[in-house]
């Protein structure tokens, strides 16, 4: 939030744009999103990783423009669906710096992978291998395979977002031989072309001792398939998941830090192992765009709640709530908000503030000392939701997702449009009788 300031009045400006007179344009919700911010952070990983690939995680938050500015600055793109895909494609990314992903990429999905020319299909089960090998000799073309792999490391963060564990769907565990395996089935596949191994451990990590075991255990396993199989592949992508400040007590990744401590490990252990350095790559999504954007609500309603022991607790609804930000209902993730239109002295109580959604478990900020004065028509503005915000929004209770507006001195602009009613209806195909 590096471009946020607040003006004389208290009202919340970032990028040069107040948050009052945006919401006056555009409406509310709204995700607003600082363009400079955004574009410096994808340069802080380019810089920081200046001798690896680092290829934008797209499933944080992807739209043309963002696709766009990745591409100015430098970096790859990581999709793992067709939809993601016609994004890159929209945006004229180069596609030999597209890494697609997914455990069920369809036939459709890898075919049109092959025939855009897509740098790198990161296989992540035996059937899709033979399904890759039969399409790419019906097409007479080739792909360049990355073999995602388990690492056997228990990442701390939510069970949900740990994917380098055994007991999950995603990769070959390195422990049991098949990724192994897997890399032979590639490497016996004509057309297949084996650029490395793929290792992501999970999201929302602060503990870099994960990433460290994970990268000893995924370049002894590349060192072996150099003796055993006699091949040296090229590169080794160790994935996303470097965490981001939600609240003041989270501390969050800093790039450099984590490219030097990475750099480190690989150099040790390939100088350990005896083998090159294979060409790296990282794939941090929201690290990139998670604290670039905030959201920003209009308040409804406000209501005091007794609870047991005499306290009472301010329940604040604002006009969004589980279908902008589904994270605290599904991760029990934490947020922060504060008041963006204006300035208040009120004495600060405990606040929950809530969404507009038929459960009770449409939270967006748990709990917050806003000013007791918070009222309808009041501006809130909750920072850090550029990831998987917008991404995981749904039309849950047929509410219409918000617009994306990017600022950038002082001028806003819509980078994807809020729903109408009429997108709604356009799927519902009416009466059927
Ligand atoms: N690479 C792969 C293969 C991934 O699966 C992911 C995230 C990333 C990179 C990017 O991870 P990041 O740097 O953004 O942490 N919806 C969840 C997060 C799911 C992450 C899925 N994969 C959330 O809201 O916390």
């Amino acid at each position: 939030w590096s471009t946020t300031a607040r003006k004389a009045d208290g009202v919340l400006e970032v990028g040069g744009v107040s948050l009052a007179a945006l919401v006056a344009e555009h409406g509310s919700p709204a995700y607003v999103l600082d363009e400079d911010d955004f574009r410096a952070r994808a340069r802080a990983f380019r810089d920081a990783f200046a001798a690896y690939d680092v290829y934008y995680a797209g499933k944080a938050f992807l739209c043309t423009a963002a696709a766009r500015w990745i591409a100015e600055e430098g970096l790859s793109l990581d999709v793992c669906s067709g939809g993601e895909l016609t994004v890159a494609e929209r945006a004229g990314v180069d596609p030999a710096r597209i890494g697609f992903h997914g455990n069920n990429k369809t036939p459709a999905e890898l075919r049109r992978a092959v025939r855009l020319g897509v740098g790198r299909i990161i296989v992540d089960s035996f059937v899709e291998i033979e399904r890759l090998a039969a399409i790419v000799a019906e097409l007479g073309a080739t792909a360049g395979v990355m073999v995602r792999v388990t690492a056997g490391v228990e990442a701390h963060t939510h069970e949900y977002i740990a994917t380098a564990h055994e007991d999950q769907k995603f990769g070959f565990s390195i422990t049991n031989g098949q990724a192994f395996d897997a890399v032979r089935a590639v490497l016996d596949a004509p057309g297949l072309e084996l650029l490395g191994l793929h290792s992501h451990i999970g999201s929302q990590i602060f503990d870099s001792s994960g990433f460290e075991v994970a990268a000893r255990r995924v370049l002894a396993l590349h060192a072996r398939i150099s003796t055993e199989l006699g091949v040296t592949m090229p590169e080794m992508d160790l994935g996303g998941g470097f965490g981001i400040a939600y609240t003041t007590q989270d501390d969050p990744s800093d790039p450099s830090q984590l490219a030097t401590e990475m750099s480190k490990i690989v150099e040790h252990e390939c100088r350990a192992l005896g083998i090159p350095e294979p060409r790296l790559s990282i794939e941090p999504g929201r690290a990139i765009v998670g604290p670039a954007m905030c959201t920003v609500y209009e308040v409804g309603t406000v209501k005091k709640v007794a609870l047991d022991g005499g306290a009472v607790r301010t329940y604040v609804s604002v006009d969004g709530g589980m279908s902008d930000n589904i994270r605290t209902a599904l991760y029990d993730a934490d947020y922060s908000c504060t008041l963006a239109s204006r300035h208040s002295d009120a004495p600060a109580v405990l606040t929950r503030v809530v969404g507009k959604h038929c459960e009770a478990g449409d939270i967006v900020v748990k709990d917050e000392f806003l000013p007791g004065d918070v009222a309808e028509g009041d501006l809130l503005a909750v920072p850090g939701t550029g990831a998987y915000c917008r991404s995981m929004a749904s039309n849950y209770n047929h509410a219409l997702r918000p617009p994306v507006i990017a600022v950038r001195d002082g001028v806003a602009r819509i980078v994807v449009r809020r729903e109408t009613e009429d997108d709604l209806l356009a799927t519902d195909v009416g009466d059927v009788s």
